[in-house]
């Protein structure tokens, strides 16, 4: 039974259980409205308390049977149902209350939790907003502006912050089933409270309230139709009556239900589940890891080393002499000093986080270490050297990785004897905070190994994809794409700002230029200079002169842009301009005028073909992993479901031929078969893979 009842003297609990997240699915839905009237009609009864069993509360509506036909009955006749009932019922949470979860929760006349429960309403997260009375029921318990904040932004709070904004009435620190029994028992005595949605909601005296929301909404949202729709339905909640709200709360969500950007969203919300789940890893059981050691501490290796710290792993650090420790301590301790200046991280916690971390400029420090990351410099022999030493130290099941960007880490694993123990881990910068790691797996990587990788990279909160060899693995490869095109698209008459408009405006946070001026166009440089002394032809005639002149970004004071000292805000260079100039007429291009939409279709089209040959080579094994490098890794926006997802709902039909009319204008390379056969085959999400 999914939801059943047991009578406890006058108290009734009812407990849901429907694995492994007790979403509300259909036979859920259907068991708490029957329980509702079964206890209504029950004189013995007079509360009831309403309680899930395995990890954690109702998680919210089943989002798999979002897209078919809808079951009733409905989440919000289910809630109205609870909120209708005769008697006292009494939410116990655990785990995560969140979107429907919650709103069964804010039917119920009180929630009780224990100090570990979250709560929230996610659904913006899903492309949608609350469905069943969220938007109206949270704004009559929180005050107004967290009501806002929760179901615009849709971050779950912890139970003390629920307590504090009133959305719990008690947190419980002893057992949980015991504790709520316990505060029924006690509510016997008063009266039924006021339903929630009955209960006044805040009012706004405040000029231009709804308008200042709705600008800071919608510059966060990029795009995204659901922040600002969850407004729209709060401020209903606040000037119209309760059901009229209802009403209205209810239309927005099945249309957003039904719309693309909630299809794209819910994609990419299984692709992340699906992403560490490879038939060959099935059943193989990942080394343990309980201390951690990084070579390197420059940019990289402090990142990761805070990413490491920020898992509760003890990390040791290795510089190759007394200046380079000295600057990794202070890098790593830059990382924490602007998380305290930001109100993140108490200076407590900062300490307690740097006591993790040992300094070391010598490898027998390393004897202990379960996992060692390599993070010197983008040199194979530095980094062979490396390897060399650590052979000879570290502990027999050691795991040993290279963040190497480009390197081929087949040749950087030469020297070792146990090469199985050795993989790639391909962090982002600041690797403490992007969500994406490639783990590549080299010719000798054993399962347990690459298993092992996958389940970092949980613990570290990242979503990680499985990468295979080839210059610049997935993300970076596809991103050389879209930097040449960027580039391309300067000689044929754009200028960087109508560039990054375009891009910006297709929901990226930032352009090409404005994200190569912040990172460095060194970095590109560096692996120009590669590729061409492997006689690979790379054309980049503006950067190259960029590169000549030193304007490396902002941290030079002007790249793409100039830039005034000490501010980031990029100024339109005319330095830039003659040489785009010079660059357009040298190459017999004549500049026009493109408007944003085929900017940011000779952008992104490319890139996919890109992808689609990843594919065809087995360096990406399912288009969902390519979905995520894009959103986790390089800004894609995720309400278009990632790079291939956003292909097929563009069409792919449509795509072969615009490429096709870049490649016979010069400005892209034609479609590859790969593509074109995704194309007949309706699309990405129509392949077979080989995972
Ligand atoms: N519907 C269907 N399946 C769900 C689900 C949901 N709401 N939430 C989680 N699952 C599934 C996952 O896909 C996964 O399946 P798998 O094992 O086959 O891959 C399994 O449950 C376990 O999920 P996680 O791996 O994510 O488990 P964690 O323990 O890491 O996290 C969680 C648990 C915090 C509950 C997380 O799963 C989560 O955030 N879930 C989504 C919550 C959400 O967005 N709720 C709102 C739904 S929309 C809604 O309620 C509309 C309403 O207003 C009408
Ligand atoms: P960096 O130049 O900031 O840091 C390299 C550090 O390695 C320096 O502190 C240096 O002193 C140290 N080092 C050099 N040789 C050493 C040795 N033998 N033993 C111990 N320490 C040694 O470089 P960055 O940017 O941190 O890059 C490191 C690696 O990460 C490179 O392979 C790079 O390609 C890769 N990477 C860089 C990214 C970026 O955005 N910067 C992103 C992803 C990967």
């Amino acid at each position: 039974m999914t939801v059943s009842i047991e009578t406890l003297g006058e108290v009734a609990l009812v407990t849901v259980d429907n694995p492994p997240v007790n979403a509300l699915s259909q036979a859920v839905r259907a068991g708490l409205s029957e329980a509702v009237d079964t206890l209504d009609a029950d004189p013995q009864i007079r509360a009831a308390v309403l309680i899930c069993v395995g990890r954690t509360f109702m998680a919210g509506a089943d989002v798999r049977e979002f897209g078919k036909t809808p079951q009733p009955p409905a989440l919000s006749d289910v809630v109205n149902r609870i909120e209708a009932a005769t008697k006292p019922w009494i939410a116990a949470i655990h785990g995560t209350a969140l979107g429907g979860g919650l709103e069964v929760a804010l039917g119920c006349h009180y929630r009780v939790a224990v100090p570990s429960a979250k709560v929230g309403l996610p659904e913006v997260t899903l492309g949608i907003i609350p469905g069943a009375g969220g938007t109206v029921r949270l704004p009559r318990v929180a005050d107004l502006e967290h009501a806002i904040e929760m179901i615009t932004i849709g971050r779950p709070i912890g139970a003390e912050t629920a307590h504090a904004y009133g959305i719990l009435d008690a947190v419980v620190e002893g057992d949980l089933k015991e504790d709520t029994i316990a505060f029924a028992r006690e509510r016997l005595r008063d009266a039924l409270p006021l339903p929630v949605s009955k209960r006044p909601v805040p009012q706004v005296s405040e000029e231009g309230f709804w308008e200042k929301h709705a600008a800071r909404i919608a510059k966060h949202a990029r795009g995204q139709a659901s922040p600002l729709r969850a407004l729209e339905a709060v401020r209903n909640a606040v000037e119209l009556d309760a059901e009229t709200a209802l009403a209205k709360e209810r239309e927005i969500f099945v249309a957003l239900r039904d719309s693309d950007q909630s299809a794209a969203l819910r994609h990419v919300f299984f692709a992340e589940r699906a992403a560490a789940k490879l038939r060959e890893l099935e059943g193989i059981v990942p080394r343990e890891i309980k201390s951690a050691a990084v070579i390197g501490g420059g940019t990289m290796g402090a990142g990761i080393a805070a990413a490491l710290l920020d898992a509760d792993l003890p990390v040791v650090l290795v510089e190759q002499d007394e200046a380079g420790l000295e600057r990794g301590l202070a890098n790593v301790r830059q990382i924490y000093d602007s998380a305290v200046k930001r109100g993140r991280l108490s200076a407590e916690k900062r300490e307690a986080k740097l006591s993790m971390l040992a300094p070391s400029l010598h490898y027998a420090a390393l004897s202990d270490a379960d996992l060692v990351i390599e993070a010197v410099f983008e040199d194979l022999d530095v980094k062979r050297s490396v390897f060399v030493a650590l052979d000879s130290v570290v502990k027999p099941d050691a795991i040993l990785a290279t963040n190497t960007s480009y390197l081929d880490p087949n040749a950087i694993a030469t020297p070792l004897s146990r090469a199985e123990n050795f993989l790639g881990l391909h962090f982002f910068s600041p690797a403490n905070i992007m969500k994406l790691l490639e783990i590549v797996k080299a010719e000798a990587t054993s399962p347990e190994v690459l298993k092992t990788g996958f389940a970092l990279a949980k613990r570290l909160g990242k979503t990680a994809v499985l990468a295979g060899i080839c210059d610049g693995f997935i993300g970076n490869r596809i991103y050389k794409t879209y930097r040449r095109q960027a580039e391309q698209l300067l000689l044929d008459g754009c200028q960087p700002g109508d560039v990054d408009r375009a891009m910006r405006g297709f929901g990226l946070p930032m352009g090409p230029f404005e994200v190569q001026d912040l990172s460095g166009l060194d970095i590109a440089e560096f692996q120009r200079k590669a590729a061409r002394a492997r006689g690979e032809t790379v054309l980049a005639p503006i950067a190259d002169r960029l590169c000549g002149l030193k304007r490396y970004g902002q941290k030079t004071g002007g790249g793409w842009y100039d830039y005034e000292a000490g501010n980031r805000m990029p100024i339109p260079s005319e330095t830039v301009a003659a040489i785009i100039a010079e660059e357009t007429e040298q190459a017999g291009r004549t500049a026009k005028s493109l408007d944003d939409e085929i900017v940011q279709q000779r952008l992104v089209f490319p890139m996919i073909n890109e992808a689609a040959r990843i594919l065809e080579e087995g360096i990406a094994r399912r288009s969902l992993d390519i979905d995520l490098v894009e959103i986790h890794g390089y800004g894609f926006p995720r309400w278009r479901g990632g790079l291939l997802f956003y292909a097929d709902q563009y069409g792919l039909e449509k795509i072969l031929p615009a490429l096709e009319a870049m490649a016979a204008e010069g400005t892209a390379n034609a479609p590859c078969p790969f593509l074109k056969d995704a194309s007949a085959k309706g699309g990405f999400s129509n392949l077979t893979t080989g995972d």
